[in-house]
């Protein structure tokens, strides 16, 4: 139990100039919320505390205050006389308090802040915010906000889960021996070749006037893959990597679908072997998970529990076991012999949907599967030929995972001349294409590589449904807010 002589014992002589304890030897420290959390032992004065209201409870005797900045999920207790009170600190508003960081005797919080003074930087129109003191909001309200949803425990929580996620990536690269390289966003090529491009011109262009008058004078557009990039690279430095954003004009308005993304891509040189592809790819979504899983445990044990009960379970069960292997033909014999209705009939030759790899995932028991050797006639010109038949195939790899399907995609990449050549004349595509036939003419080496959808990656580990609510600012069909 508080009382006010309890909490301002010690405190009554305050320094002339700050109006704040008698110690006060000048400015007060500023500490994050994660900070002044951390500082377990005795007690510190003249400490600063800034942030946003979570929570505002005002007894008769006392004022009890939650204030968040984002350091971390735990806010901090800030315990004020209620002098202190002032009518614009509500939930929502931003403020500066200052006072003594001392240890609680309370269970629920380790440390607290008794408060000397109480600065309201910013009010709040608790009517007109969206988010209300205690409510839990459902996701799909809280995306209608992206200017104010970091303000929310569970998008701040995502919004730390992602960064962390972004340097553990760096690091297993790092640590891998890998050189990162900032592939442009701007390209003129078509990576991926499926037309799913967003063409990049000044926007005081004349329409009417010709060729001549483009900006770069040629067509260019926003990158859907950083893989040729980095496929020059690794012909001069092993191990590359690049990990940026990425653009598809695709207008699929599915749960799993961004018009803008990140993609982590990474690009080996003198590999033959699509295993040696698959361990990396393997090695980087268990690494990355373990380093996550010790790092962000409290964030993602909130967002698990409120989200997704069950998918630390699930996520376990992916890192312990090791990851399976399937033909694309197998595939599709499984998927045929299925009594389950599917709306996309499985046929050879035909791409994986959604609903096939969820299938395919669950078939396996909930463990991650690699489905390797896909059709010639569905991938791009790129992957290497397996010079099989009668059903032709290529040194392609997805690796699907539980609840989502698709999270990499990779190859080998064609690496003899002539073979790579012929593909691109029949395609049309040989003068495009020259420099990186090239590549295959000064010192060409067998190579392949990967790319992971960083957002999908996040929906796996937090059993998040819908990509939207993984990224800050979701770009997708008809809508592009802020
Ligand atoms: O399978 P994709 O298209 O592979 C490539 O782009 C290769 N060039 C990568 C490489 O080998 N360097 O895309 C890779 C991954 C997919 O497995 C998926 O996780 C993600 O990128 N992805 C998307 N994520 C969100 N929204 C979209 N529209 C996506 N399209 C692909």
């Amino acid at each position: 139990m508080y009382t006010p002589s309890k909490l301002i014992s010690g405190l009554l002589s305050r320094c002339p100039w700050h109006h704040c304890h008698r110690t006060c030897a000048g400015a007060a420290a500023r500490l994050s919320v994660q900070e002044a959390l951390a500082k377990v032992e005795g007690s510190t004065t003249n400490i600063k505390i800034q942030g946003w209201v979570r929570s505002v409870r005002a007894q008769k005797e006392v004022l009890f205050l939650h204030i968040n900045d984002g350091s971390s999920l735990e806010s901090l207790q800030i315990v004020a006389e209620p002098s202190l009170k002032n009518s614009d600190i509500t939930f929502g508003s931003s403020v500066e308090v200052r006072g003594v960081l001392v240890k609680s005797s309370h269970t629920r919080q380790k440390v607290e802040l008794q408060a000397e003074d109480i600065k309201v930087t910013g009010q709040c129109d608790s009517i007109g915010f969206p988010f209300k003191l205690k409510e839990r909001h459902p996701a799909a309200y809280v995306r209608q906000f992206p200017h104010l949803r970091c303000r929310t425990a569970t998008f701040s929580s995502l919004l730390r889960i992602r960064s962390e996620a972004t340097a553990a990536i760096h690091e297993f690269f790092k640590s891998n021996g890998y050189v990162h390289i900032h592939t442009p966003i701007i390209t003129s090529n078509d990576c991926e070749g499926a037309g799913e491009l967003f063409q990049v011109e000044a926007a005081n262009m004349d329409p009417e006037a010709g060729a001549d008058a483009r900006f770069f004078s040629v067509p260019a557009f926003l990158t859907v893959s950083g893989q040729l990039h980095l496929e020059v690279m690794s012909g001069g430095i092993t191990h590359v990597f690049t990990f940026g954003p990425t653009f598809r004009a695709e207008n699929s308005q599915t749960r799993r679908h961004l018009a803008e993304f990140y993609m982590v891509e990474a690009e080996i040189s003198f590999t033959k072997s699509l295993e040696d592809i698959m361990q990396v790819m393997e090695s980087l979504f268990k690494t990355t998970t373990t380093t996550l899983l010790a790092r962000c445990a409290e964030d993602i044990d909130f967002i698990h529990k409120y989200v997704s009960p069950g998918q630390k379970d699930m996520l376990q069960q992916m890192i312990k076991n090791k990851f399976l292997i399937m033909s694309y033909t197998e595939a599709i014999d499984v998927l045929q012999r299925t009594k389950d209705a599917f709306q996309f009939k499985p046929e050879w030759g035909c791409d994986l949907q959604t609903e096939h790899e969820k299938y395919l995932v669950k078939h396996c028991g909930d463990i991650p599967v690699f489905v390797i050797n896909y059709p010639f006639d569905i991938k791009p010109f790129y992957t290497r030929d397996n010079e099989d038949g009668p059903r032709h195939t290529v040194a392609a790899v997805d690796l699907l995972v539980p609840g989502l399907g698709e999270l990499f995609g990779g190859s080998l990449r064609e690496e003899r001349f002539q073979v790579l050549q012929s593909r691109l004349d029949r395609l049309g595509l040989k003068d495009a294409y020259q420099w990186y036939l090239e590549l295959r003419q000064f010192g060409s080496v067998p190579h392949g590589g990967f790319g992971m959808g960083f957002e999908r990656y996040l929906q796996c580990i937090l059993g998040v449904e819908n990509i939207k609510d993984v990224i800050p600012f979701p770009r997708y069909p008809h809508s592009c807010l802020l």
